[in-house]
């Protein structure tokens, strides 16, 4: 496929979006490596695209890997590619990600889960262009690739914890594009919410127009923890449920609507509302509970409380199995350990028994 993809649109006019839109032209015009913070959600892929967009490589692949998803040995094999027989299931050779990328962009997404391991393959990587298959001797091939990384974690504690290289780290980072939350430009909302409700509307015979004033000051006002993706899923799902022209407040979901009252409202009700929507958001989106849930924890967006209702709720459905708990949550089984230990030093396990 030769033809450049649709270029990624940026929206919003938010002055730290129209930083962002010069920063990313500029970022476009050099071939230096990039590292993309912010919170899931938030846009690290779409501005990650849109550099590659505006860059010499355009017409070039963009070709993602997400090093969340997949056990070391896979991300491994994924990335660099495989010969034949080189592990069980290794039924032929297969192309890695970085050759398929030659000539464009990588983009490595959740680059702060990689073990320790695929760190020092990456960085020898970096360090000479040169990629060896898994299971080749010697035949190693040489590529031309730019490398856009994205995190959600700080790499700099992930550094002091020794779970992060240091020297991998000044690799990736030359260009540093932070993606702020989408509560810190609310202005950007209305723009979002419109652009997104023509495009779900575009297709198909819908009802629903637009948004009132009313209900749009109770988007406006909440707080979107899992950032723009929760808004995009947001409208999606009101033009599908929405029977009206005119979407109203009593439209929203309640922890939408009824924020602005959310003060008067008893505080079990409102933690029970947080875990009850996260849990719904990770059956959803099928993402992870480290890129969906760990962060807001760790930054404090979600209490102790939220966390043990939601494995509570994860521990009710997998009838008090954690590893089905780990599963449901979108984590590869390899994770059990450090799900139980990661619960554990947070004081967030939850008695199974009380669920069997
Ligand atoms: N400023 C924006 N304008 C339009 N769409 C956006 C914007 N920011 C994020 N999105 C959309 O929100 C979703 C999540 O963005 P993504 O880049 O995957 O986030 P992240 O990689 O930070 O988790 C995607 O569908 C993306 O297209
Ligand atoms: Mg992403």
């Amino acid at each position: 496929m030769l033809a450049a993809a649709v270029e990624p649109q940026l929206i919003g006019e938010s002055p730290a979006v129209a930083d962002l839109r010069a920063d990313i032209e500029r970022t476009a015009r050099s071939d230096a490596k990039v590292l993309i913070t912010g919170e899931s959600g938030v846009g690290k892929e779409l501005v990650a695209r849109a550099v590659h967009a505006h860059s010499t490589r355009a017409a070039r692949p963009f070709v993602a890997v997400n090093c969340a998803g997949l056990p070391e040995t896979l991300l491994e094999s994924e990335l660099f590619g495989h010969v034949k027989g080189s592990f069980t299931g290794a039924y032929r050779d297969k192309q890695g990600k970085l050759e398929m990328a030659d000539g464009g962009t990588l983009f490595l997404d959740e680059v702060g889960e990689m073990t320790l391991r695929m760190q020092g393959l990456l960085l020898r990587f970096l360090e000479t262009g040169e990629l060896q298959k898994v299971g080749a001797d010697r035949s190693r091939t040489t590529v031309n690739i730019r490398v856009i990384a994205a995190t959600n974690r700080n790499l700099r504690e992930l550094i002091s914890q020794q779970a992060f290289r240091e020297d991998l780290f000044y690799r990736l980072n030359v260009i540093h594009l932070l993606v702020p939350p989408l509560r810190e430009r609310r202005t950007d909302i209305p723009d979002l919410v419109q652009r997104f409700l023509q495009r779900s509307t575009a297709t198909g015979h819908y009802a629903l127009r637009a948004v009132s004033p009313e209900a749009m000051d109770a988007l406006t006002k909440y707080s979107w923890p899992g950032n723009v993706r929760e808004l995009q899923n947001l409208v999606e799902r009101l033009v599908v449920t929405c029977q009206r022209e005119i979407a109203q407040p009593d439209d929203l979901p309640p922890e939408i609507r009824l924020l602005p009252f959310g003060a008067y409202r008893p505080r079990r009700e409102r933690r029970r509302t947080v875990s009850d929507e996260l849990y719904q958001k990770l059956l959803d989106t099928g993402e992870s509970f480290w890129t969906l849930v760990y962060p807001l924890y760790m930054q404090r967006e979600i209490t102790r409380g939220n966390l043990r209702d939601l494995i509570r709720k994860g521990l009710q459905e997998a009838r008090g199995n954690y590893r089905i708990v780990v599963r449901l949550f979108n984590m590869p089984h390899g994770d059990y350990k450090r799900f139980l230990n990661f619960l554990r030093t947070h004081e967030c396990q939850v008695s199974f028994k009380e669920f069997r």
